[in-house]
């Protein structure tokens, strides 16, 4: 069947204001969808997907049957391929990707890739935005092998305007968090440049269920229980998850009382133990993270994305 009609979607990136790498472990995230965000135009149809990419030279040509999206080339045509293989689309679609998400800077291109992709090929207005979020993320582990957690394509599908979402992501409840309206949230590019499926976010991901297989369902376990594990990296990725998900519980308590300094500590505090106890970050987002904090009107600053 070929489809004359043409289709034109859009997904946002995110930035994530609190609860950081604690997704993986069923904690508590704050991210916001942001205005920059990848568009695909084109038609649904066909026997294979086809986009062309602004920023690409080569095109992605994939097969509805395709069984192994890693092995598909050019690169950036396994996020294509791990969408379809996940979403098995009843047709092809032949069209445009461009984006306004600078690519590799934390704001989440490859997500907004993918949800864009998965939009073009079955989104509709009935389509369960929850089961298509986590087909995404499916699609990026097949894609890129890194083993990410929901946050980034939750972000990108259930973001609601003015708001950041707080998800669940033991239970995947999403609860639209409103932000006070005389608060800018400024994305400030490091200037470093990462590719989270070269440096260490599988072993991180790794380490946390290590020590969730000592102390049962993370998020919710006893500081003194962590404070007890023998093994001193399990312990610091420990810490960090149980402190993590308290941080965010209470960023959301002190904004609804209008707090925004004490939420500004927070993203600081939560920064800090990315650095110590997670161990994600680089000297020059920690520099950053204290310059910002030294300019008159700034609450609070952290790292956004996986780090490194
Ligand atoms: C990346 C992953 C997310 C999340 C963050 C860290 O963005 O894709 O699932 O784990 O890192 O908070």
């Amino acid at each position: 069947m070929v489809s004359e009609q043409q289709l034109r979607v859009w997904a946002p990136g995110r930035v994530n204001l609190i609860g950081g790498h604690s997704d993986y472990s069923g904690g508590l995230v704050l991210p916001m969808a942001v205005d920059l965000g990848t568009t695909i135009v084109g038609h649904r149809g066909h026997e294979r997907v086809v986009l062309v990419s602004e920023d690409e030279p080569e095109p992605a040509e994939v097969a509805l049957d395709v069984a192994d999206p890693a092995a598909v080339s050019p690169s950036w045509a396994r996020y294509v391929a791990g969408v379809v293989a996940e979403v098995a689309p009843p047709t092809g679609f032949i069209g445009k990707v461009a984006t306004t998400i600078p690519i590799g800077t934390g704001l989440s291109s490859s997500a907004a890739l993918e949800v864009a992709i998965a939009l073009a090929l079955v989104g509709d207005d009935r389509i369960d935005r929850r089961a298509l979020a986590l087909a995404c993320q499916r699609a990026e582990h097949r894609a890129s092998g890194v083993p990410c957690g929901i946050m980034d394509q939750f972000a990108s599908l259930l973001g609601v305007d003015g708001h950041a979402i707080l998800i669940d992501c033991t239970t995947f409840e999403v609860t639209p968090v409103e932000l006070p309206a005389e608060v800018d949230v400024v994305v400030v590019d490091s200037g470093q440049r990462r590719s989270l499926s070269t440096v260490g976010y599988a072993d991180r991901r790794a380490e946390v269920g290590r020590a969730e297989q000592l102390l049962g369902h993370l998020p919710t376990a006893r500081l003194t229980d962590v404070e007890a594990l023998d093994d001193a990296i399990l312990r610091k990725r420990a810490r960090h998850v149980v402190t993590e998900n308290q941080r965010v519980r209470d960023f959301v308590s002190v904004l609804a009382k209008g707090d925004i300094g004490a939420a500004g500590a927070l993203m600081t505090d939560s920064h800090m133990s990315l650095r110590d106890n997670q161990e994600v970050s680089t000297d020059a987002l920690d520099a950053l993270v204290g310059r910002l904090n030294r300019v008159p009107g700034v609450h609070g600053a952290r790292l956004t994305g996986g780090g490194w």
